[in-house]
């Protein structure tokens, strides 16, 4: 089926690292896009409540779901009550396709954040719009954003965690393909040019940025640590695979 054009697509989290990536994509391929978030100037939405969907939503055809709350007391409130919130809102306005965005292998690490995604992912799949799921691996923006800060405290505690980071970028370009063509009911998984153990990904980033803060490696007990050591959130065989690695995304920056 070839993609289709001029589309009206919402992107909830259009502010955030990867929904800002994938409405400039989108824009970039002749679609018109709205972006939804809090603090959105054209369209603010409160996925928790529901507030100012029925408008954002009114005549799109597609509507990527790339927010986000990490935060422990919101995260599941904004990922699977809102997107319960949000495909009602769809199905009110006629939308005809959901894209979700998760995580891969967010089944195989059991902490509270990937519970959620895993929960989310349920209520998109069994829910009353025609959906896609994509699946990411963690974004190099991720991966630096946690190392730039702990680096102004002069220690990184690495604990050892096979990783396949991917270029936001590369993600968006992935969601866009998926939104552009009719729903999959099925999922894509997208992830890096390479597996790599979060402290050679951390090295990486002390030579980038000349840092000469202390690499400190540090054990992650119990079924967490296992699965992260094991590799449980990297995938041989991804659908779509990013081209950028994390060195060269540094050094692009
Ligand atoms: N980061 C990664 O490495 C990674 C890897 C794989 C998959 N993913 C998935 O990719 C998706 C996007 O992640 P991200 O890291 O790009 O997120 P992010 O940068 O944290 O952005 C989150 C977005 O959600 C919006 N938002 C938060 N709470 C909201 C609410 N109550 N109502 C409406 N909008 C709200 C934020 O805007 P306002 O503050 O203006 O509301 C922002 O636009 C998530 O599903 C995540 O699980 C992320």
């Amino acid at each position: 089926m070839d993609a289709q054009r001029n589309l009206t697509v919402a992107v909830a989290g259009g502010t955030g690292t990867l929904g800002s990536a994938v409405a400039e994509e989108l824009r970039g391929r002749g679609h018109r896009v709205r972006v939804l978030s809090r603090h959105s100037p054209d369209h603010p939405v409160d996925l928790t409540t529901g507030q100012g969907l029925a408008g954002a939503l009114a005549g799109c055809d597609v509507v990527v779901d790339a927010s986000n709350s990490t935060s422990p007391k919101k995260a599941r409130t904004t990922l699977v009550d809102g997107s319960r919130l949000l495909l009602a809102a769809e199905e009110r306005a006629g939308v005809g396709h959901h894209v979700g965005i998760s995580i891969v292998g967010c089944e195989k690490v059991p902490i509270g954040y990937y519970r959620t995604k895993v929960a989310q992912e349920r209520v998109v799949e069994s829910g009353p719009v025609g959906w896609s799921m994509v699946r990411a691996t963690q974004f190099h923006e991720l991966v630096a954003g946690v190392l730039a800060p702990l680096a102004r405290c002069g220690v990184h505690p690495l604990p050892k965690a096979r990783l396949q980071t991917v270029a936001a970028v590369e993600v968006a370009h992935a969601v866009a393909d998926v939104a552009e063509r009719p729903a999959l009911r099925g999922r894509v998984e997208v992830a890096g040019p390479e597996i790599a153990d979060l402290r050679d990904l951390a090295l990486q980033w002390r030579a980038a940025h000349r840092s000469r803060v202390l690499p400190v490696p540090v054990p992650l007990p119990g079924a967490v640590g296992r699965a992260l050591r094991a590799g449980a959130l990297t995938t041989g065989r991804p659908d779509v695979r990013g081209t950028t690695t994390f060195a060269q995304w540094l050094a692009g920056r």
